[in-house]
């Protein structure tokens, strides 16, 4: 018998023991089983209650169809993959899967499945905890602790939103915070190639998170805020992102620089009501990139709104804690020398982001390799020959060789399209320092440089996505 069988009677056994009990809510469901479920006062929603402006929830009776089976479970052919089954049958006009014995198939699914498959699932473990019958050895609790809660699926994210931000908030809020639900981070620690200090830093804000309870009982709670410090592309951003992943929390993104005269009217306000999401969204990540930008601003002679808009969002760190509020703030800058006094002393960590040496370069191109083909592949030699590349720089490269060689109809690269890709790469380095040192800005505006601002930020537009 195959998984399919197995995860579509687990689909509709859930389907059927939540109907049937008021008491479960949406976190009793797996992730991917109440996206399906998930009506928002969004226009997806199927049936059109009255109360249309409520922002969205899971209404019982849950039906196992042909279609939300597939949505939840990936099987192709839900009801192929379970209708040779004794205990099955299926609806012929709506097209809803039933158990004919429901005995018989929470046995054969208890002989199918294990405890961790169990833990999964907090709905079937206390359906299966709660009858004797069942010799199973998990706690609805301990499944419960283990699932996701629903604050960090996009659907809830998205409703959350669209609570907070009205429709001309829209624009402004869009380019200021972006959220992002931890199954949309792409980024992994595995990808990342981390100094010993940075994962040593790592290891302790996960610890505290594990153990706020303890920190709060003892009074510390100055803790839960980190700065990570470094030069452009040395995976500041992309550790934020990798943390949220692998915690499983939800990742909100605040971009400083998008605070512009643009919209100063409503600024101050938003920033507020980006903490204020953070709050609700919690437990969460909230990373401030750009942080530099804080005291840049307050030095300066701007706009006063603008001013406001930088206090009022000093003011909402100052007020928002690992401890109370289950939010770990992470703030980023490519500038630490332009940080004043009132911007340092309120991060409790600082997490140093170098650039890599040798020994890193060699691991780091390790892995954004690890799915390349390359003949006699040398990864010490390329990091010999990338003395002060970034993580950045080095994934650039590799870009650049992939590119190459395709232009020769090759997805089998060499080391020899590396070499000369670093080399094209510090070409094209030099010539970009060249141009800073004229001061001709002309000549950045022929070759399509999209920085309007002027900044040397390097290599600082590597989005990667
Ligand atoms: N130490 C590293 N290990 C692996 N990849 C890295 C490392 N540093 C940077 N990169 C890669 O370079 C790119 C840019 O990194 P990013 O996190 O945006 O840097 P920053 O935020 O410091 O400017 C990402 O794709 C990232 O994966
Ligand atoms: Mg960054």
């Amino acid at each position: 018998m195959s998984d399919a069988a197995l995860d579509v009677v687990e689909f509709v056994l859930t389907t059927s023991v939540y109907s049937d009990d008021r008491t479960l809510d949406e976190n009793d469901l797996p992730p991917s089983y109440r996206r399906v479920f998930w009506t928002g006062g969004s226009d997806e929603s199927e049936d059109d209650d009255d109360d249309s402006r409520t922002r969205g929830g899971i209404t019982r009776p849950l039906s196992a169809t042909n279609t939300t089976a597939r949505q939840a479970t990936d099987v192709d052919r839900p009801w192929e993959a379970v209708s040779g089954l004794m205990f099955t049958d299926r609806d012929e006009f709506s097209g809803t899967i039933t158990f004919t014995e429901e005995g018989m198939a929470e046995q054969w699914y208890l002989d199918r499945t294990d405890d961790e498959r169990l833990l999964e699932n907090p709905t079937l473990a206390k359906h299966f905890a709660e009858h004797d019958e069942y010799d199973v050895d998990v706690s609805h609790e301990a499944a419960r602790e283990r699932n996701r809660p629903i604050q960090a699926d996009r659907v809830w994210i998205d409703g959350l939103l669209e609570e907070y931000f009205d429709e001309e908030d829209d624009e402004e809020m869009l380019d200021l915070v972006d959220v992002r639900a931890p199954e949309e981070v792409d980024v992994t620690l595995d990808d990342l190639v981390l100094t010993a200090g940075q994962e040593a830093e790592i290891d302790k804000i996960a610890k505290a998170i594990e153990h706020r309870d303890y920190l709060a009982e003892i009074g510390l709670r100055e803790i839960g805020k980190l700065l990570f410090v470094g030069p452009p592309g040395t995976g500041k951003t992309s550790t934020a992102q990798a943390l949220a992943q692998d915690m499983d929390l939800p990742f909100v993104e605040v971009k400083l620089s998008m605070i512009t005269s643009q919209y100063l009217g409503e600024t101050a306000k938003n920033v507020d009501k980006t903490f204020e999401v953070a709050k609700r969204l919690s437990p969460c990540i909230l990373f401030i990139d750009e942080f530099d930008f804080v005291a840049k601003t307050r030095r300066s002679d701007e706009h006063a709104a603008l001013k406001r808009a930088v206090n009022t969002l000093l003011k909402s760190i100052d007020n928002i804690s690992l401890i109370q509020d289950d939010v770990l703030l992470i703030g980023a800058t490519n500038h630490p020398d332009q940080l004043d006094a009132a911007a340092w002393r309120r991060f409790d960590e600082i997490v140093n982001f170098p650039k890599p040496d040798y020994n890193m370069r060699a691991d780091i191109l390790r892995v954004i390799t690890r799915q390349m083909r390359i003949d006699e592949f040398d990864p010490e030699l390329i990091a010999d020959a990338t003395e002060g590349m970034t993580g950045s720089d080095l994934r650039m490269v590799l870009r650049e060789a992939v590119l190459e060689a395709l232009t020769e109809d090759r997805t089998m690269l060499t080391q020899e399209d590396l070499l000369n890709a670093v080399e094209e790469f510090e070409e094209r380095d030099n010539l970009k320092n060249m141009d800073m040192i004229d001061g001709d800005h002309d000549a950045l505006v022929a070759g399509g440089d999209v920085d309007g601002s002027g900044d040397d930020h390097g290599h600082d537009h590597d989005h990667d996505h």
